[in-house]
């Protein structure tokens, strides 16, 4: 009896993807880590240091350098290679410079008979996602942009700093772009199971309604934020991911905002973008659609249609 083994590749070993590499070797993933990149040398070295710890660790996953022939059995292929970043505060300014280094990675990973799922995290993540889709001859479900599961996660990190709370037991989901036109559905939030705007009517002195504005600001500018300071964003993007591959991979059927294709979900059609996703071994299994007040269903599509304004570049 073969046992198949599951291998996630990892295409481009910079910062966020070796960041991946390590979170999927110390959290025990995945059987095996393939990295690839084009300075193969940076990969064998990330390879060596993170096969050198595996005494240490849980589980004795696999890390080699690979090349896109490792593709064809891939179950997970994340894409992290894009542009580098510059601290322009607009993602969408990196679209160019990175879309000619996606097609070239698509091609040949598609060449080689990829049939798994594409965890994208190149930025811009939302309209990198859609180039995939559509290079990729993929179905939909089987790619997914980490799309607004970090801002998700900041947001809840910051409402709990707020109310002193513990994140994980806030639900609340940005969505749209994970970039300058995202938005939070407040009348969806979460504490404890008690809405956001009660929590407000009961502890003013914790949270007030200006407060709502203030958080999806600092949202949305967190990742410049660190990226101020230390020239790059890594550990957040990187354990979304990993928190992605680990729901596709064990099967668990958990709710995480991604970047997925809409087809007439939440009236719009044929846009990657943020919203709350099943998800589990067949990758985007289900989008749920929130209930939104009208205001937010505006700011959503307004999100929607901005996103779609740059299809046009791809030349697809
Ligand atoms: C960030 C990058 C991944 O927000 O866009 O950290």
């Amino acid at each position: 009896m073969i046992v198949k083994k599951s291998r996630v590749v990892i295409i481009g070993v910079g910062n966020v993807g070796v960041t991946t590499a390590f979170s999927l070797v110390t959290q025990g993933i995945c059987d095996e880590v393939v990295l690839i990149d084009i300075n193969e040398e940076r990969a064998i070295g990330e390879v060596m240091d993170l096969s050198q710890s595996i005494e240490f660790l849980n589980r004795n996953v696999a890390v080699k350098k690979g090349t896109y022939e490792d593709c064809r059995d891939a179950d997970v292929i994340v894409m992290t290679a894009c542009a580098p970043m510059t601290s322009d505060n607009n993602r969408l300014l990196w679209l160019e410079a990175t879309k000619g280094i996606v097609k070239g990675i698509v091609e040949n990973v598609m060449a080689n008979g990829f049939d798994g799922i594409f965890v994208v995290v190149s930025n811009p993540v939302d309209i990198i996602s859609y180039y995939i889709y559509k290079l990729s001859g993929l179905p939909g479900n089987q790619i997914i942009g980490t799309g607004t599961s970090l801002d998700s996660a900041r947001l809840k990190c910051f409402i709990g700093e707020l109310i002193d709370v513990d994140p994980r037991s806030i639900n609340a989901y940005v969505l749209g772009e994970h970039g300058d036109s995202e938005m939070i559905p407040w009348s969806c939030v979460r504490v404890g199971g008690k809405d956001i705007y009660s929590i407000i009517r009961d502890n003013p002195w914790r949270i007030t309604e200006e407060d709502l504005d203030k958080l999806l600001k600092k949202t949305m500018q967190a990742g410049w934020e660190i990226f101020n300071r230390k020239g790059n964003t890594s550990y957040g993007i990187a354990t979304s991911a990993v928190g992605i591959i680990k729901a596709i991979l064990q099967n668990e059927n958990k709710i995480i905002p991604v970047s997925a294709l809409l087809s007439g979900h939440l009236g719009e059609e044929d846009v990657f973008i943020g919203v709350p996703v099943i998800l589990n071994r067949t990758g985007a299994k289900e989008i749920v659609e929130l209930e939104m007040t009208e205001a937010e269903k505006q700011l959503f599509k307004a999100s929607c249609d901005h996103v779609r304004k740059y299809y046009d570049m791809l030349g697809i």
